[in-house]
């Protein structure tokens, strides 16, 4: 068990008022906040160590390039991969997608072939694809959702055919909250000979992940969603794909050889880390996966659930409340609309009350389209968050209701 009261101490930036009201933090989808031991490697790195990776003899140098394999290897062990060089360290998700639309499209994808995606994609899992296909002459095929905001995979035999290249799928939607089935999808691409993307940035802080047994191709997510700095994330990729892509970006560090008439690239992984690497982000997130290794996902995942099921029940005490995302596995998000209340109106007023919430089409527009809907209010719970906060949503909603009605 957690003790939340001990750990939200960890948190300092929880502890504050807003519009003198105590802060409410429930945008943990958009981004998490940072516990201290975060806080105080990146300070003691620029403080006291300093100095670029891979590049000098001396020793800070040495001291700085030991502790970002080590971050590698920190990652390596928290997604279970095979391999160290199978981590490559990237700016966050967007990049990760973006790197493998373009490395393994260039290599595998041509006119007339289809990446299959699904309904409920961010849109950084659907526009590099998007892109891809403008270039290849490749189109976009889509695993449509339910009611309940899951995918139909009844729909996935028949979308497959032999002309799909990858399969790019997220673990967890950020508007829904739906955990996806993401080993079998895998088992049913792998058995078409499709490979798989899956898309980590909302799955990896609230489930437990193994991509060694998930056997996707590609796992991609990003720091500053699960505790640690912003503008470093993972692309996790196996061997196979990895050392037949080629790179997305040219520029140090990751040749063996230049000469004008040839470059000779760097075996994984810096084959695909160009230029100086966010060092002091990947040595900042493998602290949090430390800090959240601690803790034990086990223990997290079961208050996010006891979090989830309670801010539920209140919720549905807001009269004309309905709930987008009711799928029986899900994680702590609560994406909901009230009456004909505008998401935008609801979020405004909820501010003023402290409570920070994301509202809009949360960079989800296809799946708000299927709805019929512009956008929605979404609380994303995390572990630090109390059902105090869910019971202070839940008066502040009511009494937003009360003003706007
Ligand atoms: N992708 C982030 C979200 O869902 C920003 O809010």
């Amino acid at each position: 068990m957690l003790d939340i009261q001990k750990i939200r101490k960890d948190f300092p930036i929880l502890d504050q008022q807003v519009y003198g009201k105590p802060l409410v933090y429930l945008d943990n989808g958009a981004t998490t906040q940072k516990p201290r031991v975060v806080l105080e490697t990146i300070e003691r790195l620029y403080d006291r160590e300093n100095s670029n990776v891979h590049r000098g003899g001396h020793h800070l140098s040495v001291i700085t390039t030991e502790h970002y394999e080590a971050a590698r290897e920190t990652v390596r062990q928290f997604i279970h991969a095979a391999h160290a060089h199978e981590i490559i360290f990237t700016h966050g998700t967007t990049s990760s997608i973006n790197a493998v639309a373009f490395s393994f499209g260039e290599k595998y994808v041509r006119a007339g072939d289809e990446i299959l995606l699904t309904e409920m994609e961010h849109h950084a899992n659907i526009v590099p694809w998007q892109m891809l296909c403008e270039r290849k002459g490749a189109s976009l095929k889509v695993i449509p959702v339910n009611e309940a905001g899951e995918l139909r995979l009844e729909t996935l035999d028949t979308l497959i055919t032999e002309k799909t290249r990858l399969l790019a799928v997220t673990q967890v939607s950020n508007v829904l909250g739906t955990v996806n089935p993401v080993k079998e999808i895998v088992e049913i691409a792998h058995r078409h000979g499709v490979p798989v993307l899956v898309d980590g940035a909302q799955g990896i802080q609230h489930e437990i992940t193994d991509v060694t047994d998930m056997d996707c191709d590609f796992y991609v997510f990003s720091g500053h969603k699960i505790y640690g700095p912003t503008g470093i994330g993972v692309l996790y990729g196996k061997e196979k794909w990895l050392e037949e892509m080629p790179p997305y970006q040219g520029g140090g560090d990751m040749i063996k050889k230049v000469t004008f008439e040839k470059t000779i690239y760097e075996d994984l992984p810096l084959k695909f880390e160009a230029g100086t690497m966010n060092y002091i982000g990947a040595i900042g997130l493998a602290t949090a996966l430390d800090y959240l290794r601690d803790l034990g996902l086990e223990n997290i995942m079961a208050w996010e659930q006891e979090l989830l099921d309670y801010a539920t029940a209140r919720l549905k005490e807001v009269p004309e409340l309905k709930i987008y995302g009711n799928s029986s596995h899900k994680t702590a998000i609560l994406s909901f609309l009230i009456g004909d209340l505008h998401h935008s109106d609801v979020g405004t007023l909820l501010d003023k009350l402290g409570v920070a919430v994301r509202t809009g089409h949360h960079c989800a527009q296809p799946l708000c389209d299927h709805y019929g809907i512009a956008g929605t209010v979404r609380a994303s719970f995390t572990f630090y968050n109390t059902k105090e906060e869910a019971d202070w949503l839940l008066n502040s909603l009511l009494r937003i209701v009360e003003m706007l009605k």
